[in-house]
């Protein structure tokens, strides 16, 4: 079994989940290759301790991650911190040597991202993908399955997005991905836009223009200290696109919504595709349903199909056992070993999302930025 050394630079919310996803790597009884972390960095030394207390492997924990990339022991890198530090943080990850997995949007702006794909080209040796689990659930995998065999002939319809709600609490203080300075001008398109986009995108559904409709629905917020802060991201955006197979086929509707302010949901995440021969739809909100129309003998009849652990990486988990959120973590990072031990993806839906995917999401964010402004259609 190879054994990858990882550093973590970023250690809230994402960075434990790697490192838990890390800690049960026995789940996975197929991998001939194991993440193991050796290394963690937060700018602020309380978010560490839960790191040292759990990983005895760890042997550097650091405020400053230019440690941790002087470190010749770590091999790869899990960065997990605010879009305002994408840039400089990732690049400076490539300049010494190390593989990476960024989270998205990489990069604060089209800017940033152009500067990072710059430093990607720049070393070419290395290993880039970008953060996105969600295709990984089953139900995504099987509708992956059927577009790898041409099922949906002719796609008519294609929608897919993230939707939360937490934001619906005017009480909830304001932090980091509501602030412009930290979360950037794309607000709910940078923070879940990579979510919506990953599938589509991987299918070759590439948007050629859109028309974009941006929300700001709660302008304030507490500031976590007694007072009140102005909120300036937006909250919602919806995306109406018109994509296409490639650049000589038909266009056909593509519509991405990331809304922060969704009444009535957790953490959705959902893709539809309707094609001429069959259709299928998948949500997180009922993360065991796979919903599938096949037109045969002039019957248009939905089929409702429970899924289990159909996962790309097999598991130890019984195969009629449900799948979660931190199981997708765990696919996706087995996705990323795979591909850095075997030097290609599992399959086309194995992979995690690219650097050129992510450069695709920020033309799109960009145009719909522009969209928005001008009331307008905006080509890609
Ligand atoms: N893939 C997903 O489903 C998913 C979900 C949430 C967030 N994210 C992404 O993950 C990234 C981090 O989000 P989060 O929710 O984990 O945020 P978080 O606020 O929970 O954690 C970020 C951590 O980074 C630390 N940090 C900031 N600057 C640093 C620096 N220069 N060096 C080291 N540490 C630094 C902060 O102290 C904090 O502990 C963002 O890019 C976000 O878009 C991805």
């Amino acid at each position: 079994m190879r054994t990858v050394r990882f550093g973590i630079i970023g250690c809230g919310l994402m960075g434990r989940e790697f490192a838990s996803a890390a800690a049960r790597w026995c789940h996975l009884p197929e991998m001939k290759v194991r993440p193991q972390i050796v290394a963690v960095c937060d700018a602020k030394p309380e978010p560490m301790e839960w790191f040292s207390q759990n990983f005895p492997s760890i042997k550097l924990a650091t405020t400053d991650y230019r440690q941790i990339l002087a470190d010749e022991s770590v091999e790869a890198v899990y960065c997990a911190v605010p879009h305002n530090q994408h840039k400089d943080v990732y690049c400076d990850i490539l300049a010494a040597g190390k593989h990476l997995m960024g989270e998205k949007p990489f990069g604060i702006d089209k800017l940033a991202n152009d500067a990072i794909n710059a430093a990607i080209a720049a070393h070419p040796g290395l290993l880039v993908r970008c953060s996105s689990e969600f295709p990984f659930f089953p139900g995504a995998q099987r509708i992956a399955r059927m577009l790898d065999a041409g099922a949906f002939g002719k796609i008519i319809e294609v929608a897919g997005g993230l939707l939360h709600s937490s934001d619906l609490d005017l009480d909830k203080p304001i932090n980091w991905k509501r602030m412009i300075e930290f979360n950037g001008e794309y607000g709910c398109m940078g923070d879940l836009g990579m979510h919506a986009c990953h599938f589509p995108f991987r299918a070759g559904f590439i948007p050629r223009n859109v028309r974009a409709i941006l929300s700001k629905i709660v302008t304030e917020r507490p500031d976590g200290k007694g007072g009140r802060a102005a909120c300036l991201t937006w909250d919602n955006a919806t995306l109406f696109c018109e994509a296409a197979e490639s650049p000589d086929a038909d266009g056909f509707p593509l519509a991405l919504k990331t809304h922060r302010i969704a009444p009535g949901e957790t953490d959705t995440w959902y893709i539809e595709i309707l094609g001429a021969k069959m259709s299928a739809r998948f949500s997180t909100k009922n993360p065991r349903r796979l919903e599938v129309m096949e037109y045969r003998n002039g019957v248009q009849a939905w089929q409702q199909i429970d899924t289990g652990q159909d996962t790309a990486f097999k598991t130890i988990t019984g195969s009629i056992f449900e799948f979660g959120f931190s199981d997708a973590i765990l696919q996706m990072w087995a996705a990323f070993l795979h591909e850095l031990a075997e030097g290609r993806p599992a399959g086309r839906f194995a992979g995690c999302a690219t650097p050129q995917e992510a450069a695709l999401s920020h033309r799109l964010f960009t145009a719909a930025l522009e969209s928005h402004k001008n009331h307008a259609t905006v080509a890609l």
